[in-house]
């Protein structure tokens, strides 16, 4: 492979943003530099001051597969990622058959293998009778085990006290929740059908699955991990008073510890709330449901102040056709890695969030959390993850979404920055039009 060497760049890592030349070889980053003098057969990308940032690290995305690909699989969901800079995710287990065993998860491996677009890790997941699996688990071959602390797409409900404390006490590896309390939403379901019967409707969303549910499981999570000291990470948090049950703070302590209990929101929560179901209705529907005004611009401070500490996206692609049944019946998630990156980017432009704090929270804190190896930061010998960002408004198009299920809640909002190139282990995958080359992701390795 050649050498490509990108000149003229605002690379921005690490809390800095700089002017430099940057250097990739055999996949790696080879050289970071003020100027770095280009050699015959070396392919000289000129970057005219646009921004470099490492490729995003996505720790939440449902590409389901197995089972599930009439919506979207991974070749096709990691190839939407790559052309909205996601270089990395990890993958959900509430597949078909649902990523319970060893066996389940390396079968998850094989198939991405050749067909990823961007680097891949799987979720291992929990159920009220797999913790043996859990104990057992081989904590480099997986980023986290999954717990749905509340019932969600797939049937993974996790709800016997004993197996949860158990698992709190037991995972040998970050412990991630989805949060709601499901005895809260089958009541409030129960209130809503009582009274509306069957003209329940999107706009409902947010007080079906309410706000309670997530404060109440959201207690429940961060309790049994403060009791048993477990590594916690509570996924895609939705509401300002979940806020109050996470520290405040940087990863690591200044003796070196990491923060034991972390937290993540998703992008539809910064950028959507309860005003949008009345256009988008089912299409933003999902769980935990999109609240207030008010819980967006407390979730974006949070980021800001480093309450939260990981920004993903929860991609969780629907058809159409699915979308459109009644309220009821609807399937809940959406599609979000094609414009995630660009969507953070607009909390740049409208000044709420710094362009450093959007590479932390969305590259390199799930990189270390996770204990990422060689990825998420532009650091000479990483791995050549990178995403070069234009100062050029376009607006979204159906036309132009390449994820499976052919949609985006985004469609006909203009962003002020676009996605210009992706590299994916040295290789360029997408040039700002469409994809190039062929898939080149890499299984992750979890350094722990
Ligand atoms: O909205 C959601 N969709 N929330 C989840 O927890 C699951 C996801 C899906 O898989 O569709």
């Amino acid at each position: 492979m050649p050498a490509t060497l990108i000149v003229n760049a605002r690379l921005v890592n690490e809390g800095r943003e700089f002017d430099a030349d940057l250097l990739v070889e055999n996949g790696r980053i080879a050289r970071i530099d003020g100027q770095i003098a280009a050699r015959p057969g070396d392919q000289v990308i000129e970057a005219g001051g646009r921004w470099l940032l490492p490729g995003m690290i996505d720790d939440q995305v449902h590409f389901r597969e197995p089972g599930l690909t009439h919506k979207g699989d991974i070749a096709s969901e990691s190839a939407a990622a790559v052309a909205g800079g996601l270089t990395s995710f990890m993958d959900m287990p509430n597949t078909n058959p649902p990523t319970l065993d060893a066996a389940a998860l390396e079968a998850k491996y094989a198939l991405a293998k050749g067909r990823a677009w961007g680097n891949y890790g799987f979720y291992f997941g929990a159920s009220n009778d797999n913790l043996d699996n859990i104990r057992t688990l081989d904590p480099k071959a997986a980023p986290g085990v999954k717990v749905f602390m509340g019932a969600s797409t797939g049937n993974m409900l996790v709800d016997d006290p004993d197996i949860l404390d158990g698992i709190f006490r037991e995972a040998p590896t970050p412990i991630i929740t989805h949060c709601e309390d499901t005895p809260t939403i089958d009541a409030n379901m129960a209130a809503f059908k009582a009274k509306y019967g069957d003209a329940l409707t999107a706009e409902m969303h947010p007080d079906i699955r309410s706000r309670e549910a997530c404060i109440k499981s959201t207690r429940l999570a961060t309790s049994l991990a403060r009791k048993h000291g477990s590594r916690l990470h509570v996924l895609h948090v939705s509401t300002a008073d979940e806020l109050a049950l996470f520290t405040p703070g940087p990863l690591f302590q200044a003796d070196g510890r990491r923060k034991r209990i972390t937290a993540e929101t998703c992008i539809h929560f910064l950028r959507f709330d309860r005003a949008d179901y009345a256009t988008l209705g089912n299409l933003i529907k999902c769980n935990p449901a999109i609240k207030d005004a008010g819980d967006r611009e407390a979730l974006v401070k949070a980021l800001a102040s480093d309450v939260l500490d990981v920004l993903a996206t929860d991609h969780a692609p629907h058809t159409l056709e699915e979308k459109e049944k009644p309220y009821a019946q609807a399937p809940s998630g959406l599609p979000l890695v094609q414009y995630a990156l660009v969507a953070a980017l607009e909390l740049v432009h409208e000044k709420k969030l710094k362009l450093a704090q959007v590479v932390q929270k969305f590259a390199h804190a799930p990189a270390q959390l996770f204990d990422v190896k060689g990825r998420g930061f532009l650091r000479e010998g990483y791995a050549a993850d990178l995403v070069l960002i234009d100062h050029d408004p376009f607006t979204v198009k159906r036309e132009d979404v390449l994820g499976k299920c052919g949609w985006s809640p985004f469609e006909g909002r203009t962003f002020q920055h676009r996605v210009a190139a992706t590299w994916v282990n040295g290789r360029m995958v997408w040039n700002g039009e469409q994809l190039v080359g062929t898939p080149v992701g890499q299984r992750l390795e979890f350094d722990r």
